[in-house]
């Protein structure tokens, strides 16, 4: 298999888990390169349902092996907790995960600061997962981030923590008016993380070199999705990661010649949780109806998410920014009960058509969806393994799709289990 990226293309939860791991038969490798635990990646296989946060989808194939890259913001009891869980349906991680020494570490402060300056935010909240992604990427860029190579050094671990604790602490106990961390209990907690973590940390950058060098066949999985891309999401309604394609490149330590296929995974429709602008957003029952049948709640937060239907001229801007190759389609037997399908294929704002994606926030939110309108095909999609099963309207649906986004549909997603999934 070539070697492939697959990437959300709409605000995340596209239902890339299972693509990955249909994928993940014909790899080597998968590997992780941006996000934190902020992702919830769910696999069904064979009516068994596994939800990965931080451990790349591809864990679940015996015999494929996972890297969690430098991009990657770790937190390592959540960490544990994955691993362990996996040890108990039977599955080995040892010898099986290598996690970058170079990749951040979220402490307890970062996912407390997430939380304390939500609350400050008050109505501007973003609606963040609360793990501590975007508290733990500012340290990164800001260069006083721990790493996962300071948990195998404690002399170098503790002096990290304790210029860390200086600011933190400043922060936590003098602004917010909040417990601040001590030291020795902060630096032992740390610590006893490094015990179950030492084998799997390593220098994912040679190991990565040494698979391109021998041909060994690699997937790059992505989290979240373009829109809450840092630089090309509705900024500040965004994660804190490169989640385009840009971010396999820095976020695993490859070149762009490594990557020759790039997949983009989206919803028949659009899902968002969180803040931010969502122009397509059904409040009524139809919203429901998808939330529902789509079961559309957080995979780590359970959150009920904002449903509506499918915005092209945001995918269209992903498509082209991510240099997709193809698409997946995921979730299309979601729209078997509905008796007509909308797609936005351009934004009213102020008055003006636009299919361009607008920079700035303010005028996003004010875009109308301009639609255009397809007949449903009421439940003869769920489970269809051939494309020339599909009902004619479905087809049509899809025809459309590819003809707007100019990129050809690769997958279609027919249902939650592995098998239900045609291949073009
Ligand atoms: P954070 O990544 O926890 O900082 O959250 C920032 C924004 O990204 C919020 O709107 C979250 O709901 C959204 N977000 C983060 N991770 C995911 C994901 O895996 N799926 C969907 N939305 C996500």
């Amino acid at each position: 298999m070539a070697d492939t990226a697959v990437l959300g293309v709409q605000w995340g939860d596209e239902g890339k888990g299972k693509i990955v791991d249909f994928l993940a038969k014909d790899a080597d490798w998968v590997v992780r390169f941006q996000g934190g635990t902020n992702a919830g990646h769910t696999v069904l296989v064979k009516g068994k349902k596994h939800i990965l946060h931080l451990i790349p989808s591809g864990i679940i194939h015996g015999g494929k092996k996972c890297i969690i890259g430098n991009g990657v913001v770790v937190d390592p009891p959540e960490l544990l907790k994955e691993m362990d869980t996996l040890r108990k349906e039977g599955i080995e991680v040892e010898g099986r995960l290598f996690v970058s020494e170079r990749a951040h570490v979220i402490m307890p402060y970062h996912k407390k600061l997430d939380a304390l300056s939500e609350k400050l935010k008050g109505s501007k909240q973003i609606g963040t997962t609360l793990r501590g992604i975007g508290p733990a990427y500012s340290d990164k860029m800001a260069r006083g981030g721990i790493r996962m190579q300071d948990l195998l050094r404690p002399q170098r671990l503790r002096e990290k923590l304790e210029e860390a604790l200086k600011v933190k602490n400043l922060l936590i106990g003098e602004f917010f008016g909040e417990e601040g961390y001590d030291l020795e209990g902060l630096y032992q907690e740390v610590l006893s993380w490094s015990k179950g973590l030492k084998v799997y940390i390593c220098n994912t950058h040679s190991l990565i070199r040494r698979l391109v060098d021998s041909g060994a066949s690699i997937l790059f999985e992505g989290a979240q999705g373009a829109m809450l891309d840092i630089d090309h999401g509705t900024y500040p309604y965004v994660t804190s990661s490169s989640t385009t394609v840009g971010g396999v490149f820095t976020g695993a330590g490859v070149p762009p010649s490594t990557v020759d296929r790039i997949i983009g995974i989206s919803k028949a429709y659009t899902t968002r949780v969180g803040g931010g602008p969502f122009p397509t957003e059904l409040d009524g029952e139809e919203g429901q109806m998808l939330r529902e049948r789509g079961g559309e709640y957080g995979a780590t937060t359970g959150r009920p998410r904002r449903c509506g239907w499918l915005d092209l001229v945001a995918l269209r801007y992903a498509a082209w920014i991510d240099g997709l190759t193809e698409v997946a389609i995921t979730k299309l037997d979601v729209l078997d009960a509905m008796d007509r399908i909308k797609v936005c294929v351009a934004y009213d704002i102020e008055g003006e058509r636009t299919q361009e994606m607008p920079g700035d926030l303010e005028l996003f939110s004010k875009a109308k969806p301009v639609y255009e309108t397809f007949p449903g095909w009421r439940g003869k999609v769920r489970g269809v393994t051939g494309w020339q099963d599909l009902p004619s309207q479905a087809k049509e649906y899809l025809e459309y799709l590819e003809e707007f986004l100019g990129v050809p549909i690769g997958m279609v997603s027919t249902g939650p289990d592995r098998e239900e999934t045609i291949v073009r």
